[in-house]
């Protein structure tokens, strides 16, 4: 088992590697999919999270960067906006705001 550990590590820094060059070349849709776990189908939340319905895309995008740079308070989206980048910040936020 050893000497399979090099060739394992390779594989986990190849996949940091490739990661984030994957992400910026990803679907818009695919990018927003997964905020719809908490905020519900298209952004109509039915709980207690805020919906994401209504909102502009420039509000949107507001809010992201402000939860990102730590200037709005968030218990669970400060972490997941610190997650992307800008450019896929804003085709997150223009996705959400097509959301119908
Ligand atoms: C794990 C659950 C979870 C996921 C996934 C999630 N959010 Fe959130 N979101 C929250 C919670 C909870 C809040 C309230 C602020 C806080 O406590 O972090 C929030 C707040 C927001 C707000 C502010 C809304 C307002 O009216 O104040 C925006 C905008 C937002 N989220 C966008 C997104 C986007 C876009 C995604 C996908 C990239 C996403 N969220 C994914 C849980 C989540």
């Amino acid at each position: 088992m050893k000497c399979l550990r090099p060739a394992a590590l390779a594989a986990v820094v190849l996949a940091a590697v490739a990661l984030p060059a994957a992400a910026q070349n990803a679907n818009p849709q695919l990018l927003a999919f997964t905020c719809q776990g908490c905020h519900g189908t298209a952004g109509k939340s039915p709980g207690s999270i805020p919906a994401l319905q209504g909102k502009t895309a420039e509000q949107i995008l507001a809010l992201l960067k402000d939860f990102r740079d730590g200037g709005r308070a968030a218990t669970v989206m400060g972490r997941i906006a610190k997650g992307y980048t800008d450019a896929e910040i804003e085709a997150i936020a223009k996705e959400v705001a097509s959301w119908k």
